[in-house]
């Protein structure tokens, strides 16, 4: 780290995703209840991919976007602070026979980023890892790496302004999950409240705008947000 002040983005927030089971674990669970598929052809849609297009993914987590985005693309840098999720993802991709990945170390504030502008940057369930001044910092490496017009997809837990009381509105979501999918992801949604970074839609929003991000769809799909913008 340049200074002593910096944010180790290397220290895992909530789960451990430098332990191997809980990679191997959230893996199964988000095969179980994600579309990936579906989920692929909105970021590609949003973010105006053509298949000359270079991508960003930050936080690949075990690499299933990476992984069902670089047959539509040119090349896709996938990049995450945990090295065993980069091997997990990795080996994946080898399994597959997918060459255009470049899995390498790196976070939203140090490591690896690619060296010339990119046309998206896709983050998912990633940023909230963040406290907020770190957050303005990411933002503002993402608007660097972008070209003019280039896009960001950022999916993540982003807390709606306007609520009256919070403890029922999380209460609701907390039991949602509960029977949606189960007491452990309903654990891990109350850990991630308490623990985890995320905040509330004007405060990012308010990031984005200072960030040179114009937001351009914005969606709430839950716990969860969807925003595209475009630099
Ligand atoms: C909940 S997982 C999401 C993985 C994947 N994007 C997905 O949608 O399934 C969060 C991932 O973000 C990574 N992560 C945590 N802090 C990070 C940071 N500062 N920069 C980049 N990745 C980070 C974790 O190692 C983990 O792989």
């Amino acid at each position: 780290m340049a200074y002593p002040w910096h944010y180790d983005e290397s220290i895992q927030v909530g789960t451990d995703y430098q332990d191997e089971n809980e990679v191997r674990a959230y893996d199964q669970r988000m095969q179980r209840l994600r579309n990936v598929g579906r989920e692929v052809e909105e970021i590609q849609r949003a973010l105006a991919l053509s298949s000359e297009a270079t991508v960003w993914e930050i936080g690949t987590g075990t690499g299933e976007c990476a992984l069902a985005l670089a047959p539509r693309l040119q090349q896709v840098y996938a990049t995450d602070v945990s090295p065993v999720m980069l091997q997990y993802a990795s080996r994946k991709a080898a399994h597959r026979g997918i060459r255009n990945i470049s899995f390498e170390n790196g976070g939203f504030l140090s490591g690896f980023q690619p060296d010339g502008p990119v046309d998206g940057v896709v983050t998912q369930l990633a940023l909230h890892h963040l406290p907020d001044f770190w957050k303005t910092q990411a933002l503002d490496a993402i608007a660097t790496r972008l070209r003019p017009g280039g896009r960001l997809f950022l999916r993540d837990v982003v807390f709606p302004s306007g609520i009256d009381n919070y403890d029922d509105f999380f209460s609701k979501i907390v039991d949602g999950v509960r029977s949606k999918a189960g007491n452990d992801f309903a654990d891990k949604t109350i850990q991630h409240i308490r623990k985890e970074f995320s905040t509330l839609d004007w405060i990012l929003e308010g990031m984005m705008a200072r960030s040179g991000l114009k937001i351009i769809q914005k969606d709430y799909q839950g716990f969860l947000s969807v925003y595209v913008c475009e630099k």
